[in-house]
């Protein structure tokens, strides 16, 4: 990983760290563990990968950045509810996420649940608040493509088809749909978002969404591939549950070798799409490359 890449990582995972601690703060009353319990799950942990994909793609247009701190943490809130709700025991029954033990084990299910009912409603809170942007016709617009890419068209369209994906045999293009829809669409919901903010015209997107689609599905390849050959202490959660589940994924159909072929033309393919920007899309050409060599 480059100097650059790095830095940016880490500076996005504090100021990340930092709003949550603010919007997070335990009131003194029956509501503490359902507090704490957000607290868990959304601060100290996780790549931010969706919240850098925010900053750089706000940093083409000169986006003011407390205007796209606020979006990209009403990204990472619907992210991080995601994860709380995967890894349930309906779900996929998981005990660690971002090397800490889940949510549901520490608070219990109950709370598991409404913490990411909260996280959820706490997105689109912050989306609307006019903190976030002056004018209502663009919070409107981060609101509306960031409910489409959550709902039944996209994350959580996408787990019941990944639930699906254990019980059938799916083709390579439903496994792509199942994919771009679950993970795909809040990593292209980032990208969109710092074009929106940018008040860049739907026209003048193409590139940016291209980038985005093959970004998604090269990292849910990723994932894939970590699930079937990473090391869990890096990855900070249980590996080897897809084959194990007799999960439909671009492995199961393609074997590792060609789901890594896959994977890298999608990357190359992402970069191609940036080609009408010049060094300021570095970043964005940097995280698409991070996304193959990940380990965690
Ligand atoms: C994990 O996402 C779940 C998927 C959509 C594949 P990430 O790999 O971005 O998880 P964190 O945010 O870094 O923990
Ligand atoms: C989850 O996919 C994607 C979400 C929308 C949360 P996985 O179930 O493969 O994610 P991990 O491997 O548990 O992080
Ligand atoms: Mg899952
Ligand atoms: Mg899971
Ligand atoms: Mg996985």
């Amino acid at each position: 990983m480059g100097v650059s890449l790095r830095k940016a990582l880490t500076d996005v995972s504090g100021e990340i760290d930092r709003r949550f601690d603010t919007l997070l703060a335990v009131p003194d009353d029956a509501r503490a563990d359902l507090y704490r319990a957000m607290r868990h799950a959304a601060i100290g942990g996780g790549k931010r990968l969706r919240p850098l994909l925010v900053f750089a793609t706000a940093n083409l247009f000169a986006v003011d950045r407390d205007c796209a701190a606020r979006v990209a943490m009403a990204i990472e809130a619907i992210h991080v509810y995601s994860l709380i709700h995967d890894d349930l025991p309906a779900m996929d029954d998981d005990d660690m996420r971002r090397g800490k033990p889940t949510v549901h084990k520490v608070y219990g299910e109950a709370a598991a649940i409404l913490a990411g009912d909260c996280l959820h409603a706490l997105a689109f809170e912050v989306l609307a608040d006019p903190a976030t942007h002056p004018d209502p016709f663009v919070r409107a617009e981060l609101i509306l493509d960031l409910a489409h890419a959550s709902g039944p068209s996209g994350m959580a369209g996408g787990q019941m088809m990944d639930l699906e994906a254990e019980k059938s045999t799916f083709d390579l293009s439903t496994v792509t749909r199942l994919q771009a829809m679950k993970t795909g669409a809040l990593i292209s919901a980032s990208v969109e978002a710092g074009a929106i903010l940018g008040r860049v015209p739907v026209e003048g997107r193409t590139g940016l969404r291209g980038y985005a689609r093959d970004l998604g599905l090269a990292f849910q390849i990723a994932d894939d591939l970590l699930d079937a050959e990473g090391d869990e202490a890096l990855a900070g959660k249980k590996l080897r549950k897809d084959a194990g589940a007799g999960k439909e994924t671009f492995l199961s159909l393609l074997g590792a070798e060609r789901a890594r072929e896959q994977a890298r033309m999608l990357v190359d393919q992402a970069v191609q799409h940036l080609h009408t920007y010049g060094s300021e899309a570095d970043l964005l050409r940097a995280i698409a490359r991070f996304v193959l060599e990940r380990d965690r």
